[in-house]
């Protein structure tokens, strides 16, 4: 049976056009809640295939979304190249030691040996396989190596990117070589993902606008199109996704290239800007700004906005950026359900 959205990314005719949103399960879903409840904790969720197959599952019943992201965390990979994780109440993600040296680099496990320790993320995603409705997609995913690099080199979240900044201006070398090696992680964790299911992959780059448009292509945007490029070789029937959040100037500059199917529009560029720039060679997916999600009415006047500058023609709906704890569920519903409406034929 073919997959809505797999035929979307691929631009083949669809009877409307797809949804999903990024952080699809979550915080904001009380059924979410009660099973991290169980789990422990969120790293423990991630380690559990049963319980991560049942909260990626959880809402294509609840918001009656198109396709499935496999749950689970973009920092899972530093964490198996052998960096020590936790995620703290109120703060987020923080490796107790960062990487700052060579040496440091080098003692952390990399390609595919890193990869084969994933092997939950793999569990869940057979799991998933078997549980999934037919007709539904599965996506799985990764950071991008600059996104994952931000983590690893600061230890946690960071509003000013300083330390990871210090490192590109004063030592590029040092950076490219921790780029390098999470490439080559990466690439065998595509390919395994796919192996044990997944039918779409997405790439997240999710603080992609911390590097000057300049210098964008050579500290993120090449070593995404190298993960893309090999899954593509091998894989050329499996669609790619790429989420550079955040780089609208280096959109406009038409600097955006590669071997790859979707490219996600983040929520703070022009929708009619991105159709303009990438519409002709690359689905695009996105993007309402997710706080819309607070009031349907502006979620509404979002939608058909959207569907007016795409017209069904490659496009995926989706929010620009992830989805927020406190959303309403019905909200949530209430876009699933416009963007399906709008764009029925
Ligand atoms: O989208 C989905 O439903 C799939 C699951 C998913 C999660 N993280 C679950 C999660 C995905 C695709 C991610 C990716 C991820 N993780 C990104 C890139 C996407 C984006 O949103 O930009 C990033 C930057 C991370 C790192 C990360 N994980 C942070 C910064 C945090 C803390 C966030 C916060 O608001 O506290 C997490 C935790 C996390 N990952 C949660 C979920 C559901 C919340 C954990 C919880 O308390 O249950």
């Amino acid at each position: 049976m073919s997959k809505i959205f797999v035929d979307a990314c691929l631009r083949k005719e669809t009877p409307y056009t797809p949804v999903w949103m990024m952080r699809q399960a979550g915080r904001y879903l009380p059924e979410y809640m009660e099973v991290r409840k169980q789990a422990g904790d969120f790293l423990s969720l991630c380690h559990n295939p049963e319980l991560a197959c049942e909260v990626t599952i959880q809402p294509l019943d609840i918001v009656g979304v198109d396709a499935a992201i496999l749950f689970s965390d973009i920092l899972v990979i530093p964490n198996e190249m052998g960096m020590a994780l936790k995620f703290v109440k109120g703060e987020g993600p923080i490796f107790d030691k960062p990487v700052e040296t060579e040496a440091e680099v080098d003692a952390l496990l990399g390609g595919e040996e890193a990869a084969n320790r994933l092997t939950y993320v793999y569990e869940t995603i057979k799991l998933l396989k078997q549980r999934l409705p037919e007709d539904k997609a599965l996506i799985g995913f990764t950071g991008a190596p600059w996104t994952l690099a931000t983590y690893m080199i600061e230890g946690q979240g960071t509003k000013t990117y300083n330390i990871c900044k210090k490192m590109m201006y004063s030592n590029p070398e040092l950076l490219h070589k921790i780029l390098k090696k999470v490439t080559q992680v990466v690439k065998f964790y595509m390919i395994k993902q796919i192996e044990a299911g997944a039918d779409v992959v997405q790439i997240f780059d999710s603080w992609a606008s911390a590097i000057e448009p300049s210098k964008y292509d050579e500290f993120s945007w090449k070593y995404m199109v190298e993960i893309s490029d090999f899954v593509k070789e091998k894989y050329p029937h499996i669609p790619v996704i790429m989420f550079p959040k955040g780089v609208s100037a280096f959109i406009e500059r038409g600097l955006v290239y590669g071997n790859f199917d979707v490219f996600g529009v983040d929520w703070g560029t022009p929708m009619a800007l991105a159709k303009e720039k990438l519409g002709n060679k690359y689905v695009l997916q996105g993007n309402m700004e997710p706080c819309r999600l607070y009031s349907k009415e502006k979620t509404t006047e979002c939608v058909e906005s959207l569907q007016n500058i795409m017209q069904g023609e490659g496009h995926i709906f989706n929010l620009g950026h992830g989805i927020l704890p406190d959303v309403p569920v019905e909200n949530a519903i209430h876009f699933v359900k416009e963007c399906q409406r709008v764009s029925k034929k």
